[in-house]
Parts: C-alpha cells; structure tokens; sequence
C-alpha cells in the first residue's frame, strides 16, 4: 500500500550518505526532504531533536548521522558510543512520541566475520572492534524502545563522491605512487551510498511493521579491498601496481572482519526492489568524480 508522504529529515547530512540524499533530492517530489546536520541538529540532543521534529512536523527520520572513525573509536569509546548508541535511544523515544517512521542504519562491523556464508539478519552479533560494539548498542536501543514503522538497515564498504572513503583514497595515493599493496584477506560488498539513498526513499512508503525489522543492504557482488582497488584503476585506466597482502601485514587500531558479506534477500523479497552490481554502481561513482 502506497501511503503518501511528505517531510523527511535527513541526519548527519554532511556525511557520505546524507549528501547523496541532496543530489537526489530533486528527484523525488512526493518527499520534502530536510537536511541536518551537526551544527544546526545535535542528535545527541534529545530536545533539539524533538523540538525540530514538531517544529518541521516530520513524518520519517532517515539517520545518517554517525562515528565513524572506526579506528579513532578505539580510544574515543564514550563519544562513539554517545553518537552511535545514545543518541538513537533518543531518535527511537522521539519516533516513537510522534508515532513517526524511523530508518536507521548500522554495519556489517557487527558481525565478528568469523564465517564463510553471507550473514541473514538474525545471525549471532559479536563484534570485534568498539566502533561495531556501539553501532550494535545502537541497534538494541532502538530494539528495545520499539517505536512502530522502524527500521535498521546494515551496510557496508559505503563510497560515495563525498566525504572520505576507499575510492577516494585509491584515487588520491594513484597520483603519487606507481605501486600499492592492498588487503586481499577481508571480503565483503561495497556500498555506493546514491544507490542506498534511492532505495530507501523507494522503502520509506512500504515500511509497515509493529517491532522494528532488521534488514541488509549492500551492491550484489562480493570482493576483497585488493579486487576493489584493481576494479578503480581498471576502469579509470590508472596504470599502478596493485599487489595484494594480508590484513596482518597493514595492522590497525581495530580489528575488522575477515568475510562480512551481508545477505540481502529479505531486502529486495520484502520490498521487491533490485539492487545492481558493485562494479556497474562504481563506474557511475567514478564518472560524478
Ligand atoms: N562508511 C562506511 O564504510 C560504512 C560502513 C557500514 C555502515 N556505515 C553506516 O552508514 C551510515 C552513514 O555512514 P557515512 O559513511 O555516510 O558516515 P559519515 O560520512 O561519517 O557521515 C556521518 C555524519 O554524521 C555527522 N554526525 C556525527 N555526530 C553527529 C551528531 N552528534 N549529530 C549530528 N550529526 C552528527 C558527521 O558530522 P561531522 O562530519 O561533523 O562529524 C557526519 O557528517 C552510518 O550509520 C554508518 O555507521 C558506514
């Protein structure tokens, strides 16, 4: 059942995936999408963000808003966890006040990666760094206020032409290196974050659901950071080496997963949407470039 819509509020509207929000925003008549971001809405501020949401009279919140600094989280715990926990608390109290839609969205990082299979939304979390500890904190929050017409959706490698991520940095080194060695032990899906923001505004009418459903969203594909950083140069025709090492070999502050593939039939069953390859979503990011 098609319910119509109107004002979105886009946090974190600065990051990768809210700026996405703005180039498509124009796109979308039937939504008045209304943009956040940190200075102007503190989500951590439970009466700023319950103010705002009266004031605009917002029917659906999308949270972009974030830490994300995955290494960084390991010595900043308590800020990550006020962005990525305590602050959902609030949206979830404050969505669920309004009796407004909630879309939030986690990470593959909840998982320990310790498996072969993609993961379905039920599976065991265990993560194995703080940054996926506090999305997970998150998650529960928003699980155990159970406001209705909520949603999670996991995702994960997200690129887009804004902010920082993997294909702006393999871009960025191509011009003053001829040779780089790259992952090839941790296996996941990226994420155009364009492709995320459209499908969720095609989502928000649909979403229908008493307790707060969990879903996965990512490309369809799977690949290594070694074979996402060969494709960027393949298809910008950089000439550099690309040599593949093992996570071992490139230590960092936290750990992360070894295989964190999210299964997403429930997605695409659910709200019969269709989701394209990784590779034919990065030569549309890389041509915006
Ligand atoms: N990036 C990935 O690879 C990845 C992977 C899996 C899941 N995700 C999830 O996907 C979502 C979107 O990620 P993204 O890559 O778009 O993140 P991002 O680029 O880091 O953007 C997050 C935004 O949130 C803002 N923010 C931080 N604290 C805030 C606060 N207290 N109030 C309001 N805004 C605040 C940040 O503002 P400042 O710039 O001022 O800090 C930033 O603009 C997040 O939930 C993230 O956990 C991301």
């Amino acid at each position: 059942m098609l319910i119509s819509m109107s004002n979105i509020l886009i946090t974190g509207s600065n990051g990768q995936l809210g700026s996405e929000f703005k180039t498509i925003a124009n796109e979308y008549s039937e939504f008045k999408l209304i943009f956040s971001n940190r200075s102007n809405l503190d989500i951590t501020d439970y009466i700023s963000v319950s103010n705002s949401i009266e004031k605009e009279n917002i029917e659906a919140i999308v949270n972009c808003a974030a830490y994300t600094a995955v290494d960084k989280a390991e010595d900043e715990n308590e800020l990550a966890d006020d962005i990525n926990h305590k602050a959902v608390d609030n949206l979830a109290k404050v969505a669920k006040k309004f009796n407004i839609k909630l879309i939030h969205i986690s990470t593959d990082y909840v998982f320990d990666g310790r498996t072969s299979k993609p993961y379905n939304e039920d599976h065991n979390t265990t993560p194995i760094n703080i940054y996926g500890q506090t999305k997970r904190n998150g998650e529960l929050s928003l699980i155990n206020v159970a406001p209705k017409n909520s949603i999670i959706i996991r995702t994960s490698w997200v690129y887009s032409s804004f902010g920082n991520n993997f294909v702006k940095t393999m871009l960025k080194l191509s011009n003053s290196r001829d040779a780089l060695n790259i992952i090839f032990d941790q296996i996941g899906s990226p994420t155009y974050a364009r492709d995320l923001a459209r499908h969720i505004l095609k989502i928000i009418p649909n979403i229908d659901t008493n307790k707060v459903d969990i879903y996965h969203y990512t490309n369809e594909g799977v690949c290594s950071w070694y074979d996402f950083a060969t494709a960027i140069f393949e298809i910008k025709q950089k000439t550099i080496k690309v040599s593949p090492i093992l996570a071992s070999q490139y230590p960092t502050k936290a750990n992360r997963p070894h295989y964190s593939v999210l299964n997403k039939t429930k997605i695409k069953t659910n709200f019969n949407i269709e989701i394209r390859h990784w590779r034919e979503a990065l030569k549309e990011c890389l041509s915006n470039l």
